[in-house]
């Protein structure tokens, strides 16, 4: 393995309903360290080239207006293995998989509305830090 850097968005259902520090201090204590945090508000154009991959798929208007309809709290989040790391925090994709103490296990229910993303490979985790912190990380 290798220190890696991935892309953590608190979605607006996470911050919505003030899971931000839950969050957080699940990547903190895992020993991850934090280096970029910014909390925003994500423009179409953003979330149309963030979910990219998913362009042409049922879901992606909906992926679009969902990401867009409040405040995101980005994180870049680095430690050793920290893409696959972060991603077993987070747990399955879809609720039914997500394994109780995940992320997506304690705090989701549906599918459209499951709290967290985290870059899923090395290239998608250098192409969306770019996007989410243009000016770099510490
Ligand atoms: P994310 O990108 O948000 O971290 O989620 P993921 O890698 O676990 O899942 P991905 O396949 O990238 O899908 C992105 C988000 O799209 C929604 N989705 N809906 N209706 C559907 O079949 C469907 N499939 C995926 C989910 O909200 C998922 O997080
Ligand atoms: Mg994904």
């Amino acid at each position: 393995m290798a220190v890696e850097t991935t892309l953590v968005l608190v979605k607006p259902d996470g911050v919505r309903r003030g899971l931000c520090g839950e969050i957080v201090v699940r990547f903190e204590r895992r020993g991850y360290d934090l280096r970029g945090a910014r909390l925003l508000k994500v423009s179409k154009a953003l979330a149309r080239e963030h979910y990219g991959e998913h362009r042409g798929k049922s879901f992606y208007g909906e992926l679009v207006d969902f990401i867009t309809s409040g405040t995101v709290l980005a994180l870049a989040v680095r430690g050793e293995g920290a893409i696959a790391g972060v991603r077993a925090l987070m747990g399955a994709t879809h609720p039914a998989d997500s394994a109780p103490g995940t992320i997506r296990g304690d705090f989701a229910t549906l599918l459209s509305e499951n709290v967290v993303h985290g870059s899923d490979s090395t290239a998608s985790a250098r192409r969306e830090l770019r996007l989410f912190f243009p000016d770099g990380l510490l």
